[in-house]
């Protein structure tokens, strides 16, 4: 059984017919002085562990969760764990729950609905921003640099804006223009217009039908949309069990599908992003 779970996946448990037991494990002073936990969940003290525990069902289906989703969480899933419970923790806590949440709610959404998009777009734009967060959540911020949440936010809602216009290579380029006349950062143009493709150097634009410009990535925030696109397209197509699992098994799934790394110079691009947002794999 896997440990873990993301706040999208927890969402989806709690609609389905059979809910995990979700249960609050935040420090004492976390839980009083924090924000309002998970409807439904219980708290239970994390140091009263040994108490409580013997009290959960017996065949329950439990779920924890802590702050960010760090040791305390992750110290009462082993436990549980030992004990025989079938039992994850949340991945990025209680704040990764409220992130994902307010990004249902984000005026971006909106703003993509007003200019055509349709339902299914609007589930990818969501499912990228998903990933992407999840990425950067487990980037080791020394090694791979900051990342702004905001541009990152954006792009990966924004990314394909242009495809209300295009839906071949020139998405991008048509996206970038479209959400500079709606006076979007330029950031976050670079994010749209570079996500086709992963990021073509000058030499390769051209053969596919785009402008004759570079459009590598010069931003983290850039390769991380892209990056997480292609994993949400993994997902969509039901080849990996969750994020953690495509960003895994990214060479092998690209080389049995090579309708997803599209071309060998495309596919070599997403293998080196691969390497360079180590992390959770
Ligand atoms: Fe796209």
């Amino acid at each position: 059984m896997k440990k873990t779970l993301t706040p999208a996946e927890l969402r989806q448990e709690l609609a389905s017919d059979k809910p995990p037991l979700v249960i609050d494990v935040r420090r004492v002073d976390d839980h009083e002085g924090g924000p309002e936990g998970i409807p439904g969940a219980d708290w239970r003290a994390p140091t009263l562990l040994e108490d409580w525990a013997g009290g959960i069902p017996e065949g329950a289906d439990v779920v924890v969760y802590c702050v960010r989703g760090g040791g305390v969480s992750q110290g009462v899933q082993t436990v549980l764990a030992k004990r025989g419970v079938a039992a994850r923790y949340l991945e990025g806590g209680l704040a990764a729950w409220a992130a994902d949440e307010a990004l249902e709610r984000d005026p971006d959404l909106e703003l993509l609905r007003t200019q055509g998009v349709g339902d299914k777009g609007l589930r990818h734009a969501l499912q990228v921003a998903r990933v992407a967060l999840w990425l950067a959540a487990g980037l080791d911020g020394a090694k791979a640099g900051p990342v702004d949440a905001e541009v990152l936010r954006r792009g990966a809602l924004l990314h394909d804006l242009g495809k209300v216009r295009d839906t071949g290579n020139l998405h991008g380029v048509v996206g970038a223009e479209l959400g500079r006349g709606l006076g979007l950062p330029e950031a976050v143009l670079g994010c749209i217009e570079k996500h086709v493709r992963h990021g073509v150097p000058l030499d390769q634009a051209e053969a596919l039908g785009l402008p004759r410009r570079d459009f590598s990535f010069t931003r983290l925030e850039e390769r991380l949309v892209s990056y997480a696109d292609k994993i949400a397209d993994i997902l969509a197509a039901g080849l990996a069990e969750g994020p953690a699992d495509a960003h895994a098994r990214l060479p092998e799934i690209l080389a049995a599908h090579p309708a997803l790394a599209k071309d060998d110079a495309t596919k070599a691009r997403y293998l080196e992003s691969r390497g360079l947002l180590e992390g959770h794999a």
